[in-house]
């Protein structure tokens, strides 16, 4: 696990060690660690008292957490209808060429991870990309190698 006990430990402690704060003390260690460590979980219902079960269902109830490990930057692109007629293969594929990983992987260096989804309600900017949680929208295959350099370096 990347996060250390102690850190974890202050999160909980942030939510004052409450059952009824386990969606927010999940949400924050994705923050920070851009996933769910099965070991961060253990922890978590531990210091909380309740079983592993009932922390891995929420984790798995909600399709924002992740458990397994991903980069440090999301690419999240838009295969909905509307981006997919503009042109979203292309934009996936230039990623993914950029990148050298496929969709669902991570770069070795676990700085990028590309992911897929369908549709966000933002169809007028399609294609669209999502990094970080940023929109970048209307975006050409020209456009993607200035933008894995940009996040590259923040
Ligand atoms: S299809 Fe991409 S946002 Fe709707």
């Amino acid at each position: 696990m990347e996060m250390n006990i102690e850190k974890l430990d202050e999160i909980i402690d942030g939510w004052k060690c409450d059952k009824a704060a386990i969606l927010p003390i999940l949400q924050d260690v994705q923050r920070e660690l851009n996933y769910l460590p099965r070991q961060a979980m253990n922890h978590i219902a531990d210091r909380l008292g309740v079983n592993l079960g009932h922390v891995s269902s929420i984790a798995t109830f909600f399709s924002s957490f992740s458990l397994v490990p991903r980069g440090k930057h999301i690419v999240t692109v838009c295969m909905g209808t509307a981006c997919h007629v503009r042109g979203a293969p292309r934009v996936l594929e230039e990623f993914e060429r950029s990148l050298k990983i496929k969709d669902g992987e991570n770069t070795p260096d676990m700085q990028f991870s590309i992911e897929t989804v369908n549709c966000v309600g933002a169809c007028a900017l399609g294609p669209l990309v999502i990094i970080d949680g940023n929109y970048h929208g209307n975006i050409t295959t020209s456009e993607v190698a200035d933008l894995v350099a940009n996040y590259r370096e923040k």
